[in-house]
């Protein structure tokens, strides 16, 4: 998969090289490209801001040098078509499902907005541009950040850690809380290891006595247990499951 962020913090994006995405980038399978949008402008100061038509406080990117990176970025491709993701909190809600169904796009931009987002004529142009495969206006969770950067950290690790050969257990990803299948509306239970007893505490004695059957029986009931407790907007997804 092939993933280019634009941004005006290119440092932002250094942990990628880290852990889990930095060795999926060094086996080649993602392929990371971060551009700085004010390398795109043609003033002294590099400027991508401007004040909101129609008043208010805070400021609008322009959308001018995103017109240049995005276009100058699609022309790379040699006639694939880039998916344009634009978080914000605005968008639709990216969530485990999004990322499974995004793990199949071969190419995924990032737009970073700053302030108070992008000049809404940059999603519209590149939706109906047949140089691109859509646009995603898509929101992390109910908060604000300063600006896209971190969200899209976020969303870049969520879908590269589903690509195959990305994580080293392919199961550890099916078990996934939220993972399609019976965890869909669950969040995972607890986990333990060595030792046995730690400071008075004891590992569940089901986990100890290898018996396959009843260890998923035990998991499935923590992570229903779980569910009901601290996540009933979850629970109420899945009344079959009497989660309460
Ligand atoms: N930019 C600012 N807040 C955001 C959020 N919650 N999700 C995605 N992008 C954002």
């Amino acid at each position: 998969m092939r993933i280019d962020v634009v941004t005006i913090f290119p440092d932002y994006f250094t942990p990628l090289t880290l852990s889990l995405l930095g060795k999926a980038m060094a086996a080649g399978l993602i392929e990371v490209r971060i551009h700085d949008l004010r390398t795109f402008t043609h003033d002294r100061h590099n400027i991508v801001d401007d004040t909101p038509y129609g008043g208010g406080p805070g400021m609008v990117m322009s959308p001018v040098p995103w017109g240049e990176a995005l276009d100058e970025i699609a022309a790379s491709g040699q006639g694939r078509q880039p998916v344009l993701v634009v978080p914000t909190p605005s968008g639709a809600v990216f969530n485990q499902q999004a990322a499974q169904a995004w793990t199949t796009d071969p190419w995924l931009v990032f737009a970073c907005g700053r302030y108070e987002g992008i000049d809404a004529r940059v999603a519209a142009h590149y939706s109906k541009s047949s140089d691109w495969a859509g646009v995603r206006e898509v929101s992390i969770g109910d908060y604000v950040l300063a600006g896209g950067e971190a969200a899209t950290l976020v969303m870049v690790e969520a879908v590269a850690r589903l690509l195959p050969g990305v994580v080293g257990n392919e199961a550890s990803v099916i078990d996934d809380s939220f993972a399609a299948g019976s965890m869909e509306h669950l969040v995972e239970g607890p986990v333990f290891t060595k030792p046995q007893e730690w400071r008075g505490l004891e590992v569940p004695e089901v986990l100890l006595r290898g018996h396959h059957g009843q260890i998923a029986t035990w998991r499935a009931e923590q992570a229903r247990l779980r569910t009901a407790r601290i996540r009933p907007d979850l629970a109420a997804l899945s009344p079959e499951l009497d989660l309460g």
